[in-house]
């Protein structure tokens, strides 16, 4: 039977996966509240569709940081790839080549950035970076991306330390039996590094590191994990160029809000200065159009892309991609939009259930 929808997949990735794996991709922090608010809160949304306007040419495609893509939709930093597909992120890679979308590189990685690049070498792709204790290692992490053509440095700041995650501490899990991160190995350690965290991340860092950061880089910076007027007042005053509004699909901080619903106050207070995106809990075609009606200029996807990857490799991932792209042109369509500059907040409107 043919997968038709984002959940079909995510219901046959579930038999491929071990249980230990399953549980990984899928699970929240804490009573997982906000990893299932992400989902259920852009339902509560509802559509105002227009009609008569001459739907016989719907363009869905649109730009992030000036670079043309072939739809407002992209593909969020999710580590370790090979837990789902052999070739792991060179699959990735490949798809996002072929559906013409942004591949956000997480510093978790289980391929080199050097083999990524090199499976699709015309990819449109950003860094993201997990900052490192030994600040050595992130300028050389940041220099080589920016050398191997990744056009954007996205900074995650919502994990000063992992969220809890009782299903991985349930199931043992220990990423590092099974999988390297081979982007913080050097070259000379070879295969070895047996003793690197999965939770090695810098949790001093802070807003004063920023302008450390653009001194060694020309590439735009997007922080990823703002959820407040606050923080993106603060992005803003520290000249970074986007911001990704997101709850790391419900791992780090359970009980904050559904990204959607924080979107409109982060939106507010950057006024257009920069491109703000989202991410968590995007599913649906309507759901992409909710998040531009609502202002974000990009959605991005996580757990879906590893959907994609475990079902079939890397033509998982192009249909994954395809399915949402062909259901995002369809509620254009129904909603009277011809190109992506036509949607805006009248579509919305937020129901009182
Ligand atoms: C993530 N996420 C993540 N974020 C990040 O900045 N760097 C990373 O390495 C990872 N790794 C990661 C692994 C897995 C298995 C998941 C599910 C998520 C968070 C990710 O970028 C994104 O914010 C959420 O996945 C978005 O929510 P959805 O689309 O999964 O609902
Ligand atoms: C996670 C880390 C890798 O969410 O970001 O599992």
């Amino acid at each position: 039977m043919p997968l038709a929808c984002l959940t079909d997949f995510q219901a046959l990735a579930r038999e491929r996966l071990s249980k230990s794996s399953w549980d990984y991709i899928d699970g929240g922090a804490g009573e997982g509240v906000t990893r299932d608010d992400n989902v259920a809160a852009f339902k509560k949304i509802q559509l105002r569709p227009r009609y008569l306007r001459d739907m016989s040419k719907v363009d869905i495609s649109t730009t992030i940081q000036g670079e043309k893509i072939s739809a407002p939709i992209g593909i969020s930093p999710t580590g370790f790839h090979r837990l789902a597909c052999t070739d792991g992120e060179m699959s990735t890679a490949r798809a996002a080549q072929a559906t013409d979308v942004c591949y956000i590189t997480s510093t978790y990685a289980s391929c080199t950035l050097e083999d990524i690049v090199t499976a699709a070498p015309r990819g449109l792709r950003w860094f993201q970076l997990y900052v490192q204790p030994d600040r050595q290692l992130n300028k050389q992490l940041i220099q080589r991306a920016e050398s191997l053509g990744f056009k954007a440095l996205v900074i995650t700041v919502d994990v000063p330390t992992l969220g809890n995650r009782r299903h991985d501490i349930r199931n043992q899990l220990d990423l590092k039996t099974n999988l390297l991160l081979k982007n913080l190995q050097s070259p000379q350690e070879g295969s070895g590094m047996p003793n690197l965290q999965m939770t090695a991340i810098d949790p001093s860092i802070s807003w004063n590191d920023l302008s450390w950061f653009q001194s060694l880089t020309n590439l735009p910076i997007i922080l990823k994990g703002i959820l407040t007027r606050e923080d993106a007042e603060l992005a803003l005053k520290h000249n970074v160029q986007g911001i990704i509004v997101s709850n790391h699909g419900g791992r780090q901080l359970d009980e904050v809000s559904a990204s959607i619903d924080a979107l409109p106050e982060v939106i507010a207070a950057v006024k257009g200065k920069v491109e703000v995106y989202v991410d968590g809990g995007i599913r649906s075609g309507n759901d992409v159009l909710k998040a531009l009606a609502l202002g974000a200029k990009c959605v991005f996807i996580g757990r879906p892309i590893l959907w994609g990857l475990a079902c079939q490799g890397e033509s998982g991932v192009e249909e994954v991609l395809n399915i949402l792209k062909k259901e995002f042109h369809i509620s254009m369509t129904l909603t009277g939009c011809r190109s992506v500059a036509e949607i805006n907040r009248d579509l919305i409107q937020f129901s009182r259930l």
